[in-house]
């Protein structure tokens, strides 16, 4: 080959380049830096792995708004959620919040929320999810079924399970799913912002979506206040997961006050048959049924109204537990019923040869 030949050709090599070089300058100009990434090739316009202009320690406005006054300040919300404008969210995360009764709670709750989630840069939603009021209350259900209907909407990669009483203090408190489940409300006002012991998975936790299929959600058993986030622990164990924490002074908490809900009487004895991995596959996600009474897409939450067959309920339970009479009064059953619905739960055992 000729000197002018591999002159000629390194002269068009460069002038390529320049070219290539010209023209990606002119796009990334004056964009923000999230917006090429990986070797500075243009990519997705991803937002910072850090969002910028977190400050640490936020303030809550506990006083009383009422909807129209939060409604009309977060104009760029609907249905409950929301996404950066300027750069494409890392993170789908749901929030899950079961609910009963609270309403001045749900509200202070949203107008905190919103604003610290939209500073985080995520691509969120906020569920509620509600329990007909014949059912005794069970967060891990709620949880289970906020998890559903959250996934029918949009590919969420991780979700948020949350008390609509607890506030995060600091904005640094990231709301993602790091590679293991996270316990994030570390550290609560209430109890002088001491984890109240370690093996503690309730308040505020965060799971991504594979690993919630993987233990198969919540138990669907845990009726009345206590112990359904005792049995995720036992749940993560299993399946050899571990739980995280970051340092209390950012995973701290306000709690609103409220009246302690009245405590599940069989809670002990459904944690601890609840301890064996053929056990929890066979109550959680995998055994969900549930009948949605309405789906309401509201302009700061997604408001889900479930109902359950009470019927079906205790006869799960009694499959699990021995002591019928605290069962009697957890669902507020009169002798006659109960004895009914204890004659057909023994009749379907005998039917599958259980005894
Ligand atoms: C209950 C948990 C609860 C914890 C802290 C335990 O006894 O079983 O459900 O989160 O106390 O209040």
């Amino acid at each position: 080959m000729s000197l002018t030949v591999v002159k000629k050709a390194a002269v068009l090599i460069i002038f390529l380049q320049t070219v290539h070089l010209v023209l990606w300058y002119s796009s990334v100009k004056g964009k923000p830096r999230a917006m090429y990434e990986q070797n500075g090739n243009i990519s997705v316009n991803i937002c910072p792995l850090i969002p910028q202009g977190l400050v640490g320690k936020i303030n809550v406005e506990k006083s009383n708004t009422d909807w129209l006054k939060i409604e009309s300040k977060y104009t760029m919300v609907s249905n409950g959620s929301h996404h950066p404008e300027n750069c494409s969210a890392r993170h789908k995360v749901a929030i899950l919040v079961p609910f009963r009764d609270r309403e001045s709670h749900l509200r202070i709750f949203l107008n905190h929320m919103h604003a610290f989630l939209m500073k985080q840069q995520l691509e969120y939603a906020i569920y509620v999810v509600e329990l007909d009021k014949d059912i005794p209350f069970n967060r891990g259900f709620l949880f289970n079924v906020g998890f559903m209907e959250a996934t029918k909407d949009k590919e969420f990669g991780c979700f948020v399970f949350h008390d609509v009483d607890l506030l995060p203090l600091n904005d640094q408190n990231l709301y993602q799913c790091p590679d293991q489940p996270r316990h994030m409300s570390v550290a609560i006002d209430k109890y002088k912002f001491k984890l109240l012991y370690d093996e503690n998975f309730g308040g505020v936790s965060s799971m991504s979506k594979d690993h919630f299929k993987t233990i198969n959600g919540y138990s669907n058993l845990f009726f009345g206040w206590g112990g359904e986030d005792d049995d995720l622990f036992n749940r993560i164990v299993s399946n050899k997961m571990i739980i995280t924490r970051i340092l209390s002074n950012i995973a701290s908490y306000t709690m609103l006050p409220h009246i302690h809900a009245s405590e599940n009487p069989l809670r002990y004895e459904v944690l601890t048959t609840g301890k064996n991995e053929s056990t929890q596959n066979k109550d959680g996600l995998s055994n969900l049924k549930y009948h949605v009474t309405e789906k309401i897409y509201r302009k700061l939450f997604v408001h889900i109204k479930v109902t359950i067959n009470k019927a079906d309920a205790i006869d799960q339970l009694k499959s699990r537990i021995k002591e019928s009479s605290k069962l009697q009064k957890l669902f507020n059953l009169s002798n006659s019923t109960f004895k009914k619905k204890l004659r057909k739960h023994t009749r379907s055992r005998i039917k599958q040869n259980k005894f």
